[in-house]
């Protein structure tokens, strides 16, 4: 064989393996998954006729703002839509963020736990067709307080809807997963694209990427399918004032110091929850089972100038700032390739950073009371536990 033949040969195996195995997907099923099983009413399997959604996790930030989606006008399929909401209520599950829900009689509250296979199975008996994950443990400082409520419901929760979900031959299930699962990059590094290795360096992170790896074996192994989202740093209404931003626009409000860690030049790309929901919805409805999506909202930016902009926009002193010790194992940097949902499915952030920025603070000064109740109830006694020592 000639050398140039050896190499075309060469080059042809490389592209089949890569065909075979696409490390930016969940790789090929070996069973075909019948979606019209025995509970299922006989519905085509094209994506424009999911109407029966459960959404796990909905009374939450992105949740909710997600349930808010699918009934508000962006949705035109909205009056044939209904959404479950199965919530456990933890900390974070607020139900005052779905009080103003549009189409209230297209919604209805399940208050119960992902990890209760028997709640989850008598649900997916109603005619479910797609569940949209979002059930978590989210918040890194918490996971190094307490790992094991992570690996309960961010990994064992997700096994326990994923059986279920096989078992009553769901249509699609998409895991709501995070960019965190790739770990840090160094500042001059392209973004994550779907195929960078997993490198999670939080128990959170950890314990999400696990997630994804069952996720993938259920696709694998039986076909099922399913479709992984993993977005950056969401911004917006009803975040639970323990995240970076609502944190520092409440704190600002009060005029209490602004407790950034290290030295304030760790990285994160920000990107406002309603583009987030935006993305997902499409997904939803036009993503293909088996494949991973990254969504990013090109707003990458250090925590110091994302605090100097929640200054700057409420006309707070820089004095605010106080520099504490780091959190251990702080990545340094996120930034996100989300080529593939934009050439694939057509979609990119519609807000700018700022714009957002604006938007959002305005929503937590128009919503004093939703902020004061959560922080003066039994998140106090987080905050004492983990900044108390640092702030003094
Ligand atoms: P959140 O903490 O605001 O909400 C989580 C919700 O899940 C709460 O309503 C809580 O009550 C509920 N929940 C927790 N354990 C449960 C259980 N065992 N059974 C049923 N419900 C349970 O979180 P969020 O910020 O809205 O994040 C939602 C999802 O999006 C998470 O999976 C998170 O990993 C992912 N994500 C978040 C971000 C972000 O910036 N916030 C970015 C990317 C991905
Ligand atoms: P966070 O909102 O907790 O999101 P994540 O850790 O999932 O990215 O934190 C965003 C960034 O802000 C992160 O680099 C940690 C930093 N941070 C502070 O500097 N001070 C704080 O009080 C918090 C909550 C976060």
């Amino acid at each position: 064989m000639s050398r140039l033949t050896q190499a075309r040969w060469a080059r042809k195996a490389r592209e089949a393996r890569k065909a075979v195995d696409r490390p930016d997907r969940l790789d090929r099923p070996n069973r075909p998954y019948e979606p019209n099983g025995p509970d299922q009413p006989d519905r085509p399997n094209d994506g424009s006729l999911f109407v029966k959604i459960l959404v796990t996790g909905g009374a939450g930030f992105i949740g909710s703002n997600f349930i808010h989606f699918l009934l508000g006008p962006e949705n035109p399929r909205r009056v044939d839509c209904q959404v479950l909401n199965l919530d456990k209520l933890t900390y974070a599950g607020n139900l005052e963020n779905l009080v103003d829900l549009p189409l209230p009689e297209n919604y209805q509250f399940i208050h119960g736990d992902i990890c209760d296979g028997k709640l989850v199975e008598s649900l997916l008996k109603v005619g479910v067709e797609v569940i949209v994950n979002f059930a978590a443990e989210s918040h890194v400082d918490r996971s190094l307080y307490e790992p094991d409520l992570f690996i309960q419901t961010n990994v064992v929760g997700v096994q326990v809807l994923l059986h279920a979900a096989m078992r009553h031959k769901i249509k699609k299930f998409i895991q709501v997963s995070t960019d965190e699962v790739y770990g840090s990059l160094t500042p001059a590094a392209p973004g994550f694209r779907e195929d960078t290795p997993l490198a999670p360096n939080s128990p959170y992170s950890a314990s999400k990427a696990a997630a994804d790896l069952l996720v993938r074996s259920y696709f694998k192994t039986y076909g099922f399918p399913a479709i992984i989202t993993r977005c950056s740093n969401n911004y917006g209404p009803y975040q639970f004032p323990e995240k970076l931003i609502p944190l520092f626009i409440t704190n600002a409000l009060e005029d209490k110091p602004l407790p950034l860690y290290g030295d304030g030049l760790n990285v994160r790309d920000w990107i406002p929850v309603e583009d987030h929901c935006r993305a997902l919805h499409l997904i939803l409805e036009k993503g293909r089972e088996g494949e991973i999506y990254n969504i990013g909202g090109e707003g990458e930016r250090t925590n110091l100038e994302i605090t100097e902009m929640i200054l700057n926009i409420l006309g707070k002193p820089k004095s605010l700032i106080q520099y504490v010790s780091d959190r251990p194992g702080h990545d340094r940097r996120y930034a996100i390739d989300f080529s593939k949902v934009k050439g694939d499915l057509g979609w990119s952030p519609c807000y700018r950073l700022h714009e957002g920025l604006e938007q959002t603070i305005r929503w937590y000064i128009d919503h004093e009371e939703w902020w004061r109740r959560i922080k003066s109830g039994a998140y106090r006694d987080f905050y004492q536990k983990h900044y108390g020592e640092r702030l003094k």
